[in-house]
């Protein structure tokens, strides 16, 4: 992997995007971490420029265009072009389907499908210019397996796979690779939200139904994420990419 390739990452103060972030700035690229947790941010960005790493911290929400491309503009100026985007913040929250109320559903859609078209679509002009480019979003196995209570979660993160999927084959020709991974069980504090609020088992007892038994580590997502990002994977395009212990295979 060229390692001054710019990369952005969304949800990058927390849990999996936080992992990513790291990966990728410990391998020695230019990242920018994009979240709404502006403590977390500034905390985890401030640990990665300690260890010599160079890293831009943009509070940003998804759902807000105008927010995004500004934090691009300074991205661009900061660090350059944009050339890997890992699209990875997200909800998660269980509620009854009957229960899901019309703001509910769409402020679902709006932070993990629209938040994805949000970060990739401001993103690709950069990386037709290069003709060269990768986009890594992050769905889940809620919309492979369904997942009761979070019909609304499963339907936003299925349209991130359709999304995915779409745009491999749109952007393939511009040398720009588009893959999704969809977590199963990943130890984060979005996992430990859930078990907190008795809506997710406790890892321990989740691990049991794992082929592999034990829940993922944002490291574990990270290395498929430089994989996926690497020039060895650039006949590797709208794939679902399973780093999930062997929880669901298909
Ligand atoms: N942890 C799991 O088991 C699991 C399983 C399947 C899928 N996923 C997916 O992985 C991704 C990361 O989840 P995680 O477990 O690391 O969760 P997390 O809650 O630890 O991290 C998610 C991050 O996204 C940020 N975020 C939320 N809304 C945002 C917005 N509107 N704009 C910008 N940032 C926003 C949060 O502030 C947080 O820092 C999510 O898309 C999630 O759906 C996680």
């Amino acid at each position: 992997m060229t390692a001054n390739r710019v990369v952005v990452v969304t949800g990058g103060a927390s849990g999996i995007g936080l992992g990513v972030s790291q990966m990728f700035a410990r391998k020695g690229h230019p990242v920018a971490m994009l979240d709404v947790q502006d403590e977390a941010l500034e905390r985890e960005s401030a640990a990665l420029r300690q260890e010599g790493a160079t890293v831009l911290a943009r509070r940003v929400d998804v759902t807000d265009r105008d927010q995004i491309d500004a934090a691009y503009a300074d991205i661009r100026r900061e660090l350059g072009p944009i050339a890997i985007v890992v699209a990875n913040a997200g909800i998660s929250e269980s509620i009854r389907f009957l229960d899901v109320s019309a703001a509910t559903w769409q402020r679902m859609i709006d932070i993990n499908l629209t938040g994805v078209f949000n970060t990739v679509q401001a993103a690709l002009a950069d990386m037709t210019e290069a003709g060269w480019g990768r986009v890594i979003t992050i769905s889940s196995q809620a919309a492979q397996s369904g997942a009761a209570d979070r019909a609304h979660y499963a339907a936003a993160k299925g349209g991130v796979i359709g999304l995915t999927r779409a745009l491999a084959r749109e952007f393939a020709a511009n040398g720009i690779t588009v893959n999704t991974i969809p977590p199963s069980v990943v130890a984060t504090p979005m996992a430990e939200r859930g078990i907190a609020a008795g809506t997710f088992p406790p890892l321990e007892v989740i691990s049991q139904h794992i082929p592999i038994p034990r829940p993922g580590t944002p490291a574990d997502i990270a290395a498929a994420c430089e994989y996926l990002a690497s020039d060895g994977a650039s006949y590797v395009t709208g794939q679902v990419l399973g780093v999930n212990g062997g929880m669901f295979i298909g």
